[in-house]
């Protein structure tokens, strides 16, 4: 009896399992699972909170693998090892408010923009830093592989001593946080949500539109993968349903300006 109990356990779980990846169908075509890489160390766009990875692009990502009928698994791998990992095609695509830029367009495929971001210098309060020119000599701390990195060599040199190279975001924070660099260059968004929510701190954000160019976020693709076009229909969907800027609302408490972002299409 408690054997012929075990094996009806297992029938029925295997039932339930064949279940579920039958209505995962979309159209009779069954769609794989997508595993989308991250560096969640980028708050408020990718970050952990209690293990969990949260943030703007996850809420962003959901929203445009839904509307393209693609489930996902988001999985924090790192920056480095995410470029790696979309390259060699162990991951499908990658959301880590990468900027598009023609050095990376070399190697991956690019959606459509879905995010407008410019460099931005963070400083302690009493900091006389007013612009980019007066890093010169400065103690900057970059994240490895940014173009916050490479906006402060197209500057100052690409073998300059001052440029200290993290290997995520919080962690070149911190050395500005413990005296070990004098300023952080990395997104505006990111700075400023750093700076607004660490008042302790007592830190102020640096623009410079002459020095730093905008940029534009956009989802990674291993090169000729045919989910990009996929993706791109999803975001300008997801752009023109009012999801966007449902999610970008609560992330940043405006309005945003999805005409710029089309624009750049
Ligand atoms: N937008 C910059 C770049 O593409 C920095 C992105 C860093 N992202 C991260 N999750 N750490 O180079």
């Amino acid at each position: 009896m408690k054997k012929f109990l075990v094996f009806t356990l297992f029938l029925a779980m295997f039932v339930m399992t064949a279940c579920g990846t039958s209505s995962e169908q979309t159209g009779g075509e069954e769609k794989k699972k997508l595993k989308v890489v991250t560096d969640a160390a980028y708050a408020p766009f990718e970050y952990l909170d209690k293990g969990e990875i949260v943030g703007f692009s996850v809420d962003f990502i959901e929203a445009v693998a839904a509307e393209a009928g693609y489930e996902i698994e988001l999985v924090n791998v790192g920056w480095d090892p995410l470029f790696v990992e979309v390259e060699d095609e162990l991951a499908d695509l990658a959301i880590s408010s990468i900027t598009i830029n023609d050095d990376r367009k070399q190697t991956y495929d690019f959606s459509v923009p879905y995010f407008l971001s410019t460099n931005k210098i963070l400083v302690p309060a009493d900091s006389d830093i007013a612009s980019a020119a007066d890093l010169e000599g400065k103690k900057v701390a970059v994240q490895n592989g940014t173009t916050g990195q490479e906006a402060v060599e197209a500057l100052f040199g690409a073998n300059n001593s001052n440029l200290k190279k993290f290997e995520n975001n919080n962690l070149a924070i911190m050395e500005l946080l413990a005296g070990g660099a004098d300023a952080v260059v990395a997104d505006n968004t990111v700075v400023e949500e750093y700076a607004k929510n660490n008042p302790n701190e007592s830190l102020k954000v640096v623009a410079d539109t002459d020095s730093f160019d905008a940029e534009f976020y956009g989802l990674m693709f291993p090169k000729g993968s045919p989910l990009v076009s996929e993706f791109s229909a999803a975001i300008n969907k997801v752009f023109e349903s009012g999801k966007y800027a449902e999610i970008y609302n609560e992330w940043f408490g405006s309005d945003p300006d999805i005409e710029t972002l089309k624009a750049q299409q």
